[in-house]
């Protein structure tokens, strides 16, 4: 089944084609940051109108790539939530116009759960179950992700999430939108010593439960930042190393509590996915949970870790692409109405069987 993906929930415009039989055949992917670059962050009502220009080009174009017409689509999934009303709007509407155009199938994704499974997109993808870490601009949370569909969120933030931290953080370092990428590069500036020195907390891990909360963090941030300006103006090494102690203490945090998840919930694996899992930091911490648990003869079990490629953990049509096939493929489709849902939660979503 060739399933066409349309992402649109917030300031990028993804397209794809993805086969059942023969995978991932093309996608496109148009970024708005230039856009809204100069206001500091997303403005809702020209990113829904950048997406209807672009959004149907980026369809002919992966079709061009794939060599299909649009007559060899048979199924059509878009992003309908959460996100920007506006902008999903402009998904869901062309994704129900074009399936009965075309008289195909048409289902509506959630966003997360499409971050959730762009790691089944990589040659080895994990098996079911897993603890998946979602870390985007909109969310933070660990899912007990059982099977397609099934999911028990095990935590959430209880403020920001951790994309939004990096985004605040950055801004208040004086780096564009968006901020995470920014940050994360000067980070790889910053002393490794120095940046200890800040002394930056680890939030809500010295209790138990597997919620987060990321505002203090930015807070902190903004005082060392303060205390640390000579005549109003920091000092660009002092910014690379207050940037590394920000995001030491963000990625010491997850890995805290994916820890915590993985001994709750005896799985074996965990999937990181979300626009943070393209965090350097993040990636690194990660796949260097095996040695540091020897280092510290620490005896709990150690997860197979999964990540999507790097272009897939922030949002794309891919993963939208490959979520909509395999609810197409189990029968479901939407009834022909165009709606877009901003606040969705991921554990009202059917099963997939
Ligand atoms: O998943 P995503 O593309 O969009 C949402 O669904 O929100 O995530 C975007 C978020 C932004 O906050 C961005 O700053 C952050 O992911 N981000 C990063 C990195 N790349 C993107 N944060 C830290 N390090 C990165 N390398
Ligand atoms: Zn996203």
């Amino acid at each position: 089944m060739k399933i066409l993906g349309i992402e649109t929930s917030c300031d990028e415009t993804g397209i794809a084609l993805y086969d059942s039989n023969s995978g991932l055949l093309a996608h496109r992917l148009y970024s708005q940051v230039k856009l809204h670059a100069q206001y500091g962050g997303v403005v809702p009502e020209l990113a829904s109108r950048d997406h209807i220009r672009k959004a149907i080009p980026l369809v002919r174009e992966v079709l061009q790539d794939a060599g299909l017409k649009t007559s060899d689509i048979e199924g059509i999934a878009y992003t309908a939530g959460p996100g920007l009303i506006g902008a999903l709007l402009v998904g869901a509407g062309i994704g129900r116009s074009m399936a009965w155009a075309l008289d195909v199938p048409a289902v509506a994704v959630h966003h997360m759960e499409g971050h959730l499974l762009a790691p089944m997109l990589e040659p080895n993808p994990p098996a079911f179950p897993f603890v998946a870490l979602l870390v985007s601009g909109g969310h933070t949370m660990l899912v007990d992700v059982r099977a397609v569909g099934k999911y028990v969120i095990l935590g959430q933030s209880v403020d920001d999430a951790v994309g939004e931290a990096f985004d605040k953080t950055a801004k208040l370092l004086g780096l564009g939108y968006p901020g995470g990428p920014a940050l994360s590069l000067l980070a790889e500036k910053g002393d490794p010593d120095k940046s200890k020195e800040f002394k930056f907390p680890k939030p809500m891990t010295d209790r138990p439960g597997l919620d987060f909360s990321f505002s203090g963090l930015k807070t902190f941030a903004m005082n060392t930042i303060n205390k640390h300006k000579v005549d109003g103006k920091l000092d660009s090494q002092t910014g690379a190393d207050i940037a590394l102690a920000f995001q030491q203490a963000v990625v010491d945090t997850l890995l805290i509590k994916c820890k915590r998840a993985i001994k709750q919930t005896g799985h074996a694996r965990l999937v990181v996915a979300g626009g943070v899992g393209a965090n350097k930091g993040l990636r690194e911490a990660l796949n260097l949970w095996p040695q540091t648990n020897k280092e510290r003869k620490e005896a709990d079990p150690v997860p197979e870790v999964y990540f999507p490629r790097m272009e897939f953990c922030t949002d794309n049509g891919a993963m939208i692409a490959y979520a909509g096939c395999l609810r197409l493929l189990s029968g479901q489709k939407e009834e022909s109405v165009i709606y877009g849902k901003p606040r969705w939660t991921i554990e009202e979503l059917a099963p997939v069987n």
